[in-house]
């Protein structure tokens, strides 16, 4: 098991790539079951998610090779095992995607129910009212979900809205399956996340012929068949605010590269109430921050909303504010875990129901703290490059699910993070 150990505080200052996102690539990677034959995703950063998600397409009857200069090679020539083991699901949840469209190419689907999750119930129970109401036969079974069409499957009018709003896997898996449905559907409440654009611009590229990419209103024909393509993702907006954070709780000044702003206007807002400066640039932008960091209060909603990913790396930075300041969880209410680690390093933030009272400080002290999921082992991560000390954090290996080498990115512009192996 790995642990960072971390020197502070530290000014970083230079330049980062963003790599591809991990949430457009996961659905990507289980579109190419509805389209037999070799497709090629591009920009695919080497995250443990995905060779965990090319495990269960294997599983399936697919040739995943390795990830070769960011390319990555799926052959769905043959599905011929319509299975997703809880063995590999209980790793990791978003698997549970590849059952639109195993129902789509093999109008049947047996895929395990996703285990528990560190950031709070998430049930799927959305994903298979949209895909009944294309005329699948659901039922559950051993923890599994076992699903049938045997007539293939029907286009519908589907409203897909829970109570949090939009549900992201779940527009993907019901989009994916209505793509071979016979006639029309219609999604309301569809989620509008940019990875599911960037999936739905791949579909199309495959031979769909889907519309209102980008709302929450997306029309659906449904086609006969879809063909392999070479696909390029987008950059990870998550990744790149992640480090947009990074320039500010050290005062630094980094120039982030292959980033687009354009879908990430929530969180600039937020970032430059706080006084971090954002200017764009080529192909990504320049953050910069010198002086006192101010309050702000930060509440996490779907697309276009602040994104519940980087609510703990922001209630980090908010730490270090001069002032209070108010974090509201609105999508995982219990999405906390953060808290009592960050508090360890003399943070002061109070859990109150779905918010968070973030009394700003002069400074954070190195400490040992524990990582509980992905977003805050990054959360962490940052506290650390600003706190004064040593800290050191366990259980990295949430951290690599999601971003793909980030101590060497952050020790090339100035971070002391070294990896160790306990
Ligand atoms: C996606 O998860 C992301 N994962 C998550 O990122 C992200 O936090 C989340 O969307 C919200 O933006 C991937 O894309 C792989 P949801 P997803 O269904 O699709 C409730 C990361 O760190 N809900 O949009 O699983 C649910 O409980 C990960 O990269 C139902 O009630 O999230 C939640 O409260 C973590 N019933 C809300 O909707 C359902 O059937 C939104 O969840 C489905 C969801």
């Amino acid at each position: 098991m790995d642990i960072f150990r971390i020197e502070g505080p530290v000014r970083l200052d230079g330049v980062i790539d963003i790599s591809g996102a991990k949430n457009a690539v996961l659905p990507i990677m289980a579109a190419t079951i509805l389209a037999p034959g070799k497709s090629v995703i591009k920009n695919v950063p080497r995250l443990a998610d995905i060779s965990v998600f090319g495990e269960l397409l294997s599983n399936l009857g697919a040739n995943v090779e390795g990830i070769n200069n960011g390319n990555l090679h799926i052959d769905s020539t043959t599905i011929d095992n319509p299975v997703g083991r809880y063995e590999i699901l209980r790793k990791m949840r978003a698997g549970i995607c590849i059952l639109g469209p195993l129902l789509a190419r093999c109008r049947k689907a047996k895929v395990s129910m996703p285990g528990g999750c560190a950031i709070g119930d998430r049930p799927v129970d959305i994903h298979l009212r949209g895909l009944t109401a294309l005329g699948a036969d659901i039922h559950l079974e051993n923890g599994y979900i076992i699903a049938q069409a045997r007539n293939g499957l029907k286009g519908n009018n589907i409203f897909l809205g829970g109570p949090f709003g939009s549900t992201v896997l779940g527009t993907a898996n019901v989009l994916m399956a209505a793509v071979l449905a016979k006639g029309k559907t219609v999604i309301e409440s569809a989620a509008c996340e940019p990875e599911i654009s960037d999936l739905a611009n791949c579909l199309n590229k495959m031979g769909a012929n889907i519309s209102g990419i980008g709302s929450p209103r997306l029309v659906i024909e449904g086609v006969n068949q879809l063909n392999p393509v070479e696909y390029q993702v987008i950059g990870d907006r998550i990744e790149a605010g992640t480090f947009m954070a990074a320039a500010a709780i050290t005062s630094g000044r980094l120039q982030l590269r292959n980033c687009r702003l354009d879908n990430m206007a929530a969180v600039i807002d937020r970032l430059t109430n706080i006084g971090v400066k954002i200017e764009p640039t080529d192909n990504g932008c320049l953050v910069t921050h010198t002086g006192p960091l101010k309050p702000a209060d930060i509440t996490t909603q779907p697309y276009p909303g602040f994104p519940t990913d980087l609510q703990a790396q922001l209630m980090a930075l908010l730490a270090l504010a001069d002032g209070n300041s108010v974090v509201t969880e609105k999508i995982f209410p219990d999405r906390f875990m953060h808290v009592a680690e960050l508090n360890r390093m003399a943070a002061r933030l109070r859990k109150e129901g779905p918010n968070v009272i973030v009394t700003g400080g002069k400074k954070l002290i190195g400490a040992p703290v524990m990582a509980s999921y992905l977003r805050a082992s990054a959360a962490l991560l940052l506290a650390g490059l600003a706190a004064h000390g040593t800290t050191i954090i366990s259980r990295v290996y949430h951290i690599d699910r999601g971003y793909e080498n980030i101590e060497k990115k952050l020790n090339s512009v100035g971070a002391k993070i070294t990896r160790q192996k306990v």
